[in-house]
């Protein structure tokens, strides 16, 4: 009678070997959780409140001196830092450091075309394939030598983190300038007579798009509305040019600053691009 030829084990059958092994071997030389990693989590979690509690002594004998100055720096910062002004025109919103690289990466990806697979594809897509690593990869061996792939995805992740981090903390503040290059965007978008460029060209340098924005360009700030189509209210020349002189007057209790100092001919040019603003419509 001839033998059964024995089978090669399956994968499976491998994995439950394997798993197997390695029930046993916790039993046979595992520590229990309690005393030993419970031991070593507190004396970490110790650690970690003793350097905190440091930083904080630090920080208010340094800064809170007998100078009684609230904008004294100290070794890790002042007391406070400077008061914030919500009617300010020339404020620069910045990131703390650890967002550069995202803040960067709002830079490269242009509105509207690319940004929402900048902000919410990419980035999903990367947690996705994170979360399936462990299914993807079912190897047992660990050495970064034998998982090419993986190191090779890491470190890259890492040094563009690193780049990106660092364009971003090196990042021209060039905002007006940068606007500036978006006006031949705008007339494309928007059909811009050759009459409302001077009004394009102020409106990128006079500060606006600090609280407005305008085609996907500037920030918003105080709730101001998007600009871009604001002529298909035809509010007219003259209402334009009263609000941009007095905003509380057309708008009661408008927290938008007065345009006045900016002369009588430079309101009508801003009144006349905003007229002609209308959306591409
Ligand atoms: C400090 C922030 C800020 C700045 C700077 C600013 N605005 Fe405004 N703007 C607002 C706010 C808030 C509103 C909404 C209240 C109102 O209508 O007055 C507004 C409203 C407007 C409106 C009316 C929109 C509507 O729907 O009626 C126009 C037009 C306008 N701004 C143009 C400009 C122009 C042009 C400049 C630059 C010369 C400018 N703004 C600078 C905050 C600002």
């Amino acid at each position: 009678m001839a033998a059964i030829p024995k089978e090669k084990p399956s994968r499976t059958d491998e994995a439950r070997a394997e798993f197997a092994r390695y029930k046993a071997d916790v039993k046979a030389r595992g520590k229990p959780f309690y005393p030993y990693a419970m031991f070593h989590d507190t004396i970490m979690s110790v650690f970690v409140v003793v350097v905190i509690v440091s930083l904080a002594v630090i920080w208010k004998w340094t800064a809170f001196g007998p100078h009684h100055d609230p904008l004294h720096k100290g070794l890790l910062g002042g007391e406070v830092a400077q008061p914030a002004d919500p009617g300010t025109t020339s404020f620069v919103p910045r990131p703390d450091w650890y967002f550069y690289f995202l803040f960067y990466l709002l830079r490269i990806f242009k509105w509207p075309e690319s940004v929402f697979l900048g902000t919410i594809g990419i980035p999903t897509i990367a947690l996705v394939l994170l979360i399936m690593l462990p299914f993807l990869d079912r190897r047992r061996v660990r050495r970064p030598s034998a998982r090419p792939v993986a190191m090779v995805a890491a470190v890259l992740t890492i040094i563009s983190m690193g780049v990106l981090t660092w364009k971003g903390a090196t990042a021209k503040e060039a905002l007006a300038s940068e606007i500036k290059q978006d006006i031949p965007n705008w007339v494309k978008a928007e059909h811009l007579p050759p009459g409302a460029l001077p009004g394009a060209r102020l409106f990128a340098s006079a500060g606006c798009t600090n609280c407005h924005t305008y085609n996907g360009a500037g920030g918003s700030q105080l709730g101001a509305p998007d600009l871009t189509a604001i002529g298909t209210r035809n509010l007219g020349v003259p209402t334009q040019i009263r609000h941009l002189q007095n905003p509380g007057s057309v708008t009661p209790g408008s927290p938008m600053p007065s345009f006045a100092s900016l002369g009588p001919q430079r309101l009508r040019q801003l009144a006349v691009f905003l007229e002609a603003s209308k959306g591409g419509k």
